[in-house]
């Protein structure tokens, strides 16, 4: 695996053998990439300053043979809570590897805050916090010495501020009352609180976060959620992954959907979710002469239910809605409820690969 060293505030465990016992990058120790000596060259002309990531044709076919990003164009706008959607093994992970660096492309390019990846690396992740599958912890220290380390390992965190900064970020992530236990004895969703608190010691222009609810109960996620659009509230551009379509939903301002490796679609929240057309759904005693109106005014798909019939509309939504309504009600069908059920991400992800949210094999 070609894995570039990383300044302390990525913190990256890819679940791999000897992963969680890793130690974190020691600053002086830190090697500079070569990237720091051409990163003058390595700037990409033409990628807009607008856009925080941009990728083009982005391909990473592991040494197996295994094509796990194929010909990837992504692009984050800046200012943007950018959910990256997939299911299991569609590739999240590994584009994010790329995009940080730690793993090389196969083909392709990627710029990150208009910098070339991963020629930049030391240039760009000073800007950029990142959790990617679980940050990498010393089991025996405790959680607020895990940071202490963290902040050790960045060479622009100024030391006399550290134990503000630490203080501050455990608090943020809910933390403060466990921060003296040690990080072995710490559940999965608190491991996953305290890499949130690492990639949130400094103000960073970029966050990006891999699968940031995992192992959270609900309460959590929506701590997180809050989180993430304080965070965007301040102004850094959030990038983060996950398999939960209704946390994207809830989140997320920009969307990319990721199915086997390619990018489906890509958009805004609101966009994608309107590619999904809504279903009309009547409310009613009654089902059977309600569904026959709707099937002489050219709705598709009805599906009879108790109490209700619900079915496809055409293109023009506007103007089918008030003459069907008007139709049901010359015909005599008690209407209870009438109206539009918004489409969802699933249904949009279905609509567009004709798959289920499953893993692919
Ligand atoms: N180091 C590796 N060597 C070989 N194949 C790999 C490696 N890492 C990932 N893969 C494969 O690449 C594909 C994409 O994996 P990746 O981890 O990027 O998916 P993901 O979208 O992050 O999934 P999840 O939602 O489960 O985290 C999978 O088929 C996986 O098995
Ligand atoms: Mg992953």
């Amino acid at each position: 695996m070609t894995e570039t060293p990383v300044t302390g505030d990525v913190t990256e465990s890819a679940g791999g053998p000897g992963a969680a016992s890793r130690p974190a990058p020691v600053p002086s120790a830190t090697p500079a990439p070569l990237a720091s000596r051409t990163s003058g060259a390595s700037r990409t002309s033409g990628a807009p300053a607008d856009d925080v990531i941009r990728t083009r044709g982005l391909t990473k076919r592991f040494r197996g043979g295994q094509l796990a990003v194929d010909g990837l164009d992504l692009t984050v706008p800046r200012g943007s809570v950018f959910g990256f959607l997939g299911p299991n093994g569609s590739g999240k992970t590994t584009t994010i590897r790329m995009l940080m660096g730690l793993i090389a492309p196969t083909s392709g390019t990627a710029t990150v805050l208009g910098e070339s990846m991963p020629q930049s690396v030391a240039t760009v992740l000073p800007r950029v916090g990142a959790l990617i599958e679980g940050p990498a912890l010393y089991g025996f220290l405790s959680g607020r010495d895990n940071l202490v380390r963290f902040d050790a390992a960045d060479p622009t965190a100024d030391p006399r501020t550290r134990r503000e900064r630490v203080e501050a970020a455990l608090e943020r992530v809910g933390l403060s009352a466990a921060a003296g236990k040690k990080a072995r004895a710490y559940s999965l969703g608190m491991k996953q609180r305290l890499g949130l608190a690492a990639a949130l010691l400094q103000p960073r222009e970029l966050l990006v976060l891999d699968e940031p609810t995992n192992g959270l109960d609900p309460q959590g996620m929506r701590e997180i959620r809050a989180l993430v659009r304080e965070v965007a509230a301040e102004g850094t551009t959030v990038f983060l992954s996950s398999h939960l379509l209704d946390e994207i939903e809830q989140v997320c301002t920009h969307a990319a959907v990721m199915s086997r490796g390619r990018l489906v679609v890509q958009g805004t929240v609101t966009e994608l979710a309107a590619r999904a057309q809504g279903r009309l759904v009547v409310r009613t005693p009654d089902v059977a002469q309600a569904a026959e109106v709707l099937a002489a005014h050219q709705v598709g798909a009805l599906v009879p239910g108790e109490g209700r019939v619900d079915g496809e509309l055409g293109a023009s939504v506007d103007e089918a809605l008030p003459k069907l309504c008007a139709a049901l009600v010359e015909a005599g069908v008690r209407v209870h409820g009438f109206g539009l059920e918004r489409g969802t991400l699933e249904d949009a992800f279905v609509a567009l690969t004709g798959e289920g949210f499953d893993v692919a094999g």
